[in-house]
């Protein structure tokens, strides 16, 4: 028999006994100097309507389509066949019309979910009537016509199978009409997936002509995942129904209309100081007309229209306004509420209501903000009284549009600013524009930059904060989230996450808020890449992301304390081609010349070997010219070599547009690698960026540039072991450097416990060991507690059916003191508390 140590590799060995190799680098933890404040906001939560996050989600309702309503088409908008194109809208950007294969995906189900099986008898037909709508707002109904007297059971598959289990309650409320006398019984009946009988239900049907509204509760006699709602009816006639809903009578803290109890806690355990809602892009639709409408989404559910969003799907709006409110408050936590600035989605379809519409949306999040926060005896917050909840609501930030940018934009901010800090100087506002942002507004409270990246990004990013500037604003990160390259959503792309964090929290003096994005995934529909929890009919899981997120919450400091680390970097290899481009700007382009490392040149003849990759490129007389029509225009020189450390130099004139230039090199494997942005952001300003996909983050250290019209601009770019540098006119203008940083460190002080709370990314494959000198510090106890997020191989991601694979580990260490040594394990977010006495 093997014993315990022959069982383990000498690097496990060692983790075991906490550090027993030579320290690499040291961690020096001040804790006489103090750091800002890590306010109780930091971490909260974004909900949105996206991968069936709400129905068939976190909303506890069990039937899909209850109201017959999933196949209405929003106005303007037209179907061919399994998908669905928007109405040529004018995008207030670019002054075109959608892109005419702009299309979403529509279901070819007439009735989605529901389906009509024949058990006796001939001819029977389920089909959509708008004839008697049970509401105005829901028109339609469901028909089922038994021609003859038979049998027949009408199914409902939920979403993705229902979960029915033994013992439990389930609350059932239908509608039905019976027109043209249906003469026969009903039963209601929850069915197994293998046809076993969980639920059956005598109904005595009224035979009244108007609608008469059904309610009970249902008591499971078994357990099944993937069970079915079924009516059956015998006899003959026609019957309409409507509005035929299904709950588990235990929802999160039993609540009628409420929300699953599982996704709910899950969410809770996340302790998240603000949630978001409705979104995200369903805020502003595909364009305005399916956007979110607050006022639809409150009320009686069965009278909510529900709105086909952007996601492709309808959705019932079950979880609306008030359950919003409700849940925040249920959970501890602040309201942000997004609102329309009447413009619809910008990567869409991006249209504008006339600049005289736009008060109408305005008074539309003013009225949002008095249903929330009203004393009962206003217009809007006499609904809310009416809808059960006479105190006020916990509402404390609204956010002016989402994911919106651009001079409309801008102006429309302003003017909602105003409007709603005149009424309510209490609330926090926040801008969609990202970093820089601030300075496009006469007043701004905070601004919202979001990213979705690769790991990489994010392991290059802990220090993007520290350098951005401090005024008069602050900083929510709406969205991030690592979701490139990560499968669903692996372990190094949750330390990616980690290792950003450091840098967020380590400035939590400019960044007041943080929402990993998305929220949610029903895994049998993902429309998003990688999601931060996912669930099922029956279970749900947090990713490694999530686990992540809690670590960060549960062990958020109340101050931070000056932290310096020194360890080994490594220069990054810059390596790929060359581009040219512009956004919403035409440029000429010549004399460009590449001097490589060696010496050598290589100059590029304009005219061949230029690939265009968006935009209308022409060349002559030496140069090459890009225009529209779209906003973006770049081309790529096709060379048969990559090109690593080089000096680019290169003529450019601009001849008319928004911006400046765009400069492109190290481009590799696709939209990878990085820009100098001469004259960007409105033409106010250059950086480098990195081109992460779709993402185009700004690399820190920028200057202020304006390009003008008709002026030849003489550029040069030296790239040199990771370092960037930028000439004008052989005049050094802005200079950057990328380090490969593996390791992060962020640390402070939990007044509440009397712990230093130390947080360190270890994303590399090896162990590190590094010693940690405490200082300034007045005792220091040996024995601490420390959290481990790790798994055997960085790739692993958690799954349903393997929900702890990537998974919090808790021990106790033994070994603090003033100066300790710690080895931190292979691909590793630890968390270490620390007793000690400042
Ligand atoms: O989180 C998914 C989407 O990403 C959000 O709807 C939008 O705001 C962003 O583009």
């Amino acid at each position: 028999m093997k014993t315990l140590h022959q069982n383990l590799s000498l690097p496990a060995l060692a983790l075991l006994l906490g550090a027993c190799s030579q320290p690499e680098a040291q961690i020096n933890i001040d804790a006489a100097q103090r750091g800002a404040e890590v306010p109780s906001s930091l971490y909260g939560i974004f909900f949105e309507e996206i991968n069936h996050a709400g129905d068939g989600g976190l909303y506890a309702e069990l039937i899909q389509n209850r109201g017959f309503e999933d196949s209405s088409v929003p106005e303007g908008y037209r179907i061919e066949g399994d998908k669905i194109y928007p109405p040529a809208v004018c995008n207030h950007l670019t002054g075109s019309k959608p892109h005419p294969d702009l299309a979403f995906r529509w279901t070819t189900d007439e009735i989605p979910a529901w389906s009509l099986e024949q058990l006796a008898g001939e001819g029977a037909t389920m089909q959509l009537t708008t004839e008697y709508p049970l509401n105005s707002a829901t028109p339609t109904a469901l028909k089922v016509t038994l021609p003859v007297q038979g049998r027949v059971a009408l199914s409902n598959t939920g979403f993705w199978g229902i979960n029915i289990e033994k013992n439990k309650s389930y609350f059932l409320r239908f509608n039905t009409s019976n027109g043209n006398r249906f003469d026969g019984k009903a039963t209601i009946k929850l069915v197994g997936a293998d046809g076993t009988e969980l639920c059956n239900r005598p109904l005595a049907l009224d035979p009244d002509k108007s609608w008469c509204q059904y309610s009970g509760e249902l008591v499971a006699a078994g357990t099944d995942h993937n069970a079915r709602f079924v009516i059956e009816l015998e006899g003959k006639g026609t019957l309409l129904l409507d509005y035929v809903s299904l709950f588990p009578a235990e929802t999160f803290r039993n609540r009628e209309n409420g929300l699953r109890k599982d996704i709910a806690e899950t969410l809770e355990a996340m302790r998240p100081a603000f949630v978001r809602w409705p979104g995200g892009c369903v805020v502003e639709g595909i364009t305005l007309s399916n956007r979110i409408k607050w006022k639809e989404t409150i009320g009686d559910p069965a009278t909510r229209p529900g709105v086909y969003d952007t996601w492709g799907y309808r959705t019932t709006m079950g979880f609306g306004y008030h359950e919003f409110l409700q849940f925040c408050e249920d959970i501890g936590a602040e309201g942000m509420f997004v609102c329309n600035v009447g413009l619809g989605c910008q990567g869409r379809a991006g249209d504008a209501c006339p600049e005289e519409e736009v008060d109408f949306f305005i008074n539309d999040a003013l009225d949002a903000i008095d249903y929330a926060l009203g004393d009962g005896t206003t217009a809007w917050s006499r609904k809310r009284v009416e809808n059960g909840h006479p105190e006020p609501f916990p509402l404390k930030y609204v956010e002016i549009g989402n994911e919106n940018w651009g001079p409309v934009y801008e102006k429309r901010h302003d003017k909602f600013y105003k409007a709603i800090k005149a009424k309510y100087p209490q609330l926090k506002l926040i801008s969609t524009l990202g970093l820089g942002g601030q300075h496009r507004h006469e007043k701004v409270d905070m601004i919202d930059p979001h990213w979705y990246v690769s790991p990489e990004f994010f392991f290059a990013s802990d220090k993007l904060f520290d350098q951005q500037e401090r005024g008069d604003y602050e900083i929510y990160i709406g969205e991030y989230a690592v979701n490139q390259n990560v499968g669903g959503g692996n372990l190094v792309g949750a330390l990616a996450e980690a290792a950003f964090l450091t840098g967020v929290e380590r400035n939590s003096d400019l960044v007041k808020m943080a929402s990993y994005a998305p929220l949610l995934e029903n895994v049998n529909d993902r429309v998003w890449p990688t999601n931060l929890i996912w669930f099922d009919s029956h279970r749900v899981m947090g990713r490694s992301s999530y686990q992540v997120q809690k670590m960060y919450a549960e062990n958020r400091p109340s101050f931070n304390v000056a932290t310096a680390f020194e360890q080994p970097t490594h220069p990054v290899e810059v390596r790929g081609r060359i581009a040219l481009g512009g956004w919403n700007t035409d440029n000429e382009y010549k004399d460009l010349k590449v001097t490589l490392a060696d010496g050598r040149t290589v100059e590029a003849d304009m005219t061949q070997s230029w690939t265009p990759q968006e935009g209308t490129w022409t060349a002559g007389e030496g140069t090459l010219k890009g225009s529209g029509p779209g906003v973006m225009r770049w081309i790529l020189w096709s060379t048969p070599e990559a090109f690593g450390d080089c000096s680019i130099s290169l003529k450019a004139r601009k001849t008319a547009g928004a911006e400046g230039f765009l400069i492109y090199f190290g481009m590799h494997d696709g939209l990878n690698g990085y820009v100098l942005n001469i004259g960007g952001w409105g033409n106010q300003t250059t950086a480098f960026q990195r081109i992460d996909g779709n993402d185009m983050p700004q690399i820190p250290n920028n200057i202020s540039q304006h390009v003008e019209e008709g002026r030849w601009y003489d550029i040069r770019i030296d790239v040199k072991g990771g370092k960037f540098t930028y000439y004008l006119d052989s005049k050094q203008m802005l200079e950057t450097t990328i380090e490969n940083i593996q390791r992060y460190v962020v640390s402070g002080y939990d007044e509440s416990t009397g712990e230093l709370i130390v947080k360190f990314v270890n994303a590399t494959e090896e162990p590190f060991t590094t010693s940690v000198n405490l200082q300034n510090v007045t005792s220091v106890e040996r024995k601490g507690k420390v959290v481990t997020l790790t798994s055997n191989d960085p790739k692993d991601e958690n799954t349903l059916d393997d929900p702890k694979k990537v998974f919090p580990r808790e021990s106790t260490y033994n070994g603090f003191s003033e100066r300790f040594d710690y080895t931190f394990e292979p691909w590793s977010l630890t968390v270490l508390r620390i007793k000690a006495e400042i």
